[in-house]
């Protein structure tokens, strides 16, 4: 059995959790939107043809941010043919994902849908094919006063007030030899800051997202990077980032600890642009926006057919659950330079929600531990102090066992500690213990636990499916709180929420 000591300090802080780190990604994509969040035939159908059995799960997950359209999608997006009566949208073909847009969801859709379940409508603008015309089009169309063509034209199209969007990508994995349109960093960082500085001058409270890297492991990394924010330094708020993850080669060990290179990732960026910010004397701090996130079986699936086919859902298993909560545990470790997050995407190919058309939907695995930390992280996510048993990798050398995070809220003095035991076959021996308050400082002398949760199964490979949707759940942990102390055993390959409440002296 490995050990690890963890210290929670109240006073060591990362900084406050933004609620944006919980965001997701509805790219057309698959059956993401057609039959996924949009079934107007379905009998759960609402009056806009958007599946309330689907609506519910999304509000049950919880997230904060939707990013739309795409992804690749986006880079060959002509966002005119998605508005207006439908019957007069164009049918065209996607060259990105190779098959056929209705165009019977486009942007007002889209916010419609996102405002009634809750999130914030993130977009992307195509900088793919197109350029500075049609991203200062869509962004007068979407955030326009009426008294403008665009703006008058979306009030005709039903949305009198402005859907006041707040957050904007500037394209899609522009650094991609796959991406429609794809530039060298030279190329795109033009683009880029000049289609910054015309937003800009629609809107100067926007927030706007450059592209960064598509993965840790492209050759531009760095230079990209680099080579974007010297353009764009004072006219973009953050940087994006992407990563995939699957066992390479049947390589698990590796897999559970996938975290690691998000977290080398985060590194990486954050010293690029605080490079920038060195040389420019400025203390302006870009920030990274990990825009796309997830487990993706690309080896599978280049093995086994065409990604954007019509009838993919991804089915994940109580390992990629643990991998989905150490990205989690990652993103809020590194709360204090990384302003958005978006898990990719929200519905079948790649999706925590299933759907079958006509059918039920229902969770996949990684739905728990995305939905509890977004239900749970709460106010300001701490810095622990962790001293953890190391086990070896192939892919990132020898690794924490234990991977672990906590977050305070204030105004309830709830703790809640998110742990993953990284180990395929070792148990894991936590202790855990809350330091006592600086002189003067108010806390509880004592916690009590409120409640402790679960993913893991004796069979990793166990996978929620239409028939058995709730084989994978998050069940109840065990641990035992005295005084500020915790104790608890972790399973291997399992993911943990302990929540801590403080006891009020009686
Ligand atoms: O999320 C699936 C795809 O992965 C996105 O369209 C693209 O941006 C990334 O390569």
């Amino acid at each position: 059995m490995g050990e690890a000591v963890v210290r929670l300090d109240p006073a060591n802080v990362v900084g406050p959790l933004p609620r944006r780190l919980f965001g997701s990604f509805v790219e057309h994509l698959g059956r993401c939107v057609y039959t996924g969040i949009y079934e107007p035939d379905h009998p759960a159908a609402d009056a806009l043809g958007f599946r309330t059995d689907v609506a519910e799960l999304v509000r049950e997950l919880g997230p904060t941010t939707v990013r739309y359209p795409g992804g690749n999608f986006v880079s060959g997006y002509r966002w005119e043919d998605g508005v207006g009566p439908r019957e007069r949208r164009p049918v065209r073909f996607d060259a990105a994902w190779q098959t056929v847009e209705t165009n019977q969801v486009g942007t007002d859709d889209f916010v419609d849908w996102a405002r009634g379940v809750g999130v914030e409508p993130m977009l992307a603008v195509n900088l793919g094919t197109r350029g500075v015309t049609e991203a200062l089009d869509l962004l007068e169309y979407c955030n326009g006063r009426p008294g403008t063509a665009l703006a008058d034209q979306r009030a005709a199209n039903g949305h009198r007030e402005p859907h006041d969007v707040r957050i904007w990508c500037l394209g899609n994995e522009m650094d991609g030899p796959w991406q429609l349109g794809h530039k060298t960093a030279e190329e795109y960082a033009r683009l880029a800051e000049e289609t910054a500085r015309a937003m800009r001058r629609l809107d100067g409270s926007l927030e706007l997202v450059a592209c960064g890297s598509s993965n840790r492991a492209m050759p531009t990394f760095g230079v990209w990077e680099r080579t974007v924010l010297d353009r764009c330094f004072e006219l973009v708020d953050h940087i994006s980032a992407h990563a995939y993850y699957e066992p390479v080669d049947g390589d698990v060990d590796s897999f559970l600890a996938s975290s690691e290179d998000m977290h080398r990732f985060i590194d990486g960026v954050v010293a690029t642009a605080d490079h920038l910010a060195a040389v420019r004397r400025s203390d302006k701090r870009i920030t990274v926006s990990f825009d796309e996130w997830n487990v993706w079986f690309q080896q599978r699936s280049s093995d086994g057919g065409a990604i954007g086919g019509d009838d993919q859902v991804s089915v994940y298993d109580v390992t990629d659950a643990v991998v989905v909560g150490s990205l989690l545990i990652t993103l809020l470790q590194h709360a204090d330079r990384v302003a958005a997050a978006c898990q990719a995407q929200l519905v079948n190919l790649l999706g925590p929600i299933s759907t079958r058309p006509g059918g039920p939907a229902w969770r996949q695995s990684i739905f728990h531990p995305f939905a509890l930390t977004s239900r749970y992280a709460r106010g300001t996510v701490l810095r622990p102090l962790v001293r953890s048993d190391r086990i070896e990798t192939t892919r990132y050398g020898p690794v924490d066992q234990l991977v672990a995070t906590a977050t305070l809220d204030s105004e309830t003095a709830q703790i809640a500690v998110f742990a993953v035991n990284r180990s395929r076959t070792a148990e894991l021996a936590l202790t855990l213990d809350v330091a006592p308050p600086l002189p003067g400082q108010a806390a509880p002398a004592q916690y009590r636990l409120a409640e402790h949760v679960t993913v893991h199964d004796d069979d990793p490979g166990a996978h929620n499916t239409e028939q058995e949707p709730d084989r994978v759940v998050a069940r109840p942990g065990s641990s035992s709180v005295r005084g500020r102390v915790l104790r608890a055993v972790l399973p291997p390959a399992s993911w943990h929420c302990i929540r801590l409440a403080p006891v009020e002296p009686s």
